[in-house]
């Protein structure tokens, strides 16, 4: 995990995102932080921010994020948020040149990373979503990083 003065990204997360109180004003006030914070410690990215599953439907909308304005509305059927959201599974990709279905909020976006957020039951909560104007930005040790992220945003704000 990302080691900086105020130390790991992971603690400085886990101390953000105490106390819950089960409003999704709260969730909102946390995840902006949280999408702070991820900017602040990553390098070489143009966009960092979060999608939120549209409860009941399999719809994304968009959340608290840093970056440029980006698009409001994301079907689970459609881009790398709505391949992460119907798969449950973390997209990495190098290229997005090469990903025909890539959504494209910013012609700055070279590679991307998109990670699932659950519920209890394991149901698509939301994407986080990270932007690189740098081709293959991303790496396996990003993705479990990001990956550990996401399930203590999971877990704190979820239950
Ligand atoms: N590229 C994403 C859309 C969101 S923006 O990157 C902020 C996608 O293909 O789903």
């Amino acid at each position: 995990m990302i080691e900086l003065g105020g130390g790991s990204l992971l603690s400085q997360m886990e101390a953000l995102v105490h106390d819950w109180d089960g409003s999704t004003e709260r969730r909102y006030c946390h995840l902006a932080n949280a999408s702070a914070l991820l900017c602040e410690h990553l390098e070489r990215v143009i966009w960092v921010g979060f999608y939120l599953t549209v409860p009941g439907t399999e719809r994304l909308v968009l959340g608290p994020f840093q970056g440029k304005v980006a698009c409001t509305d994301i079907s689970f059927t459609r881009g790398v948020c709505g391949l992460a959201a119907r798969t449950k599974q973390s997209v990495r990709i190098a290229d997005v040149h090469q990903i025909p279905d890539h959504i494209a909020c910013d012609s700055a976006s070279q590679s991307e990373l998109v990670i699932p957020l659950f519920s209890p039951s394991h149901d698509v909560v939301g994407v986080l979503d990270i932007d690189s104007a740098e081709v293959g930005r991303f790496t396996e040790e990003d993705q479990r990083d990001m990956e550990t992220v996401a399930a203590l945003l999971s877990h704190r704000l979820w239950t």
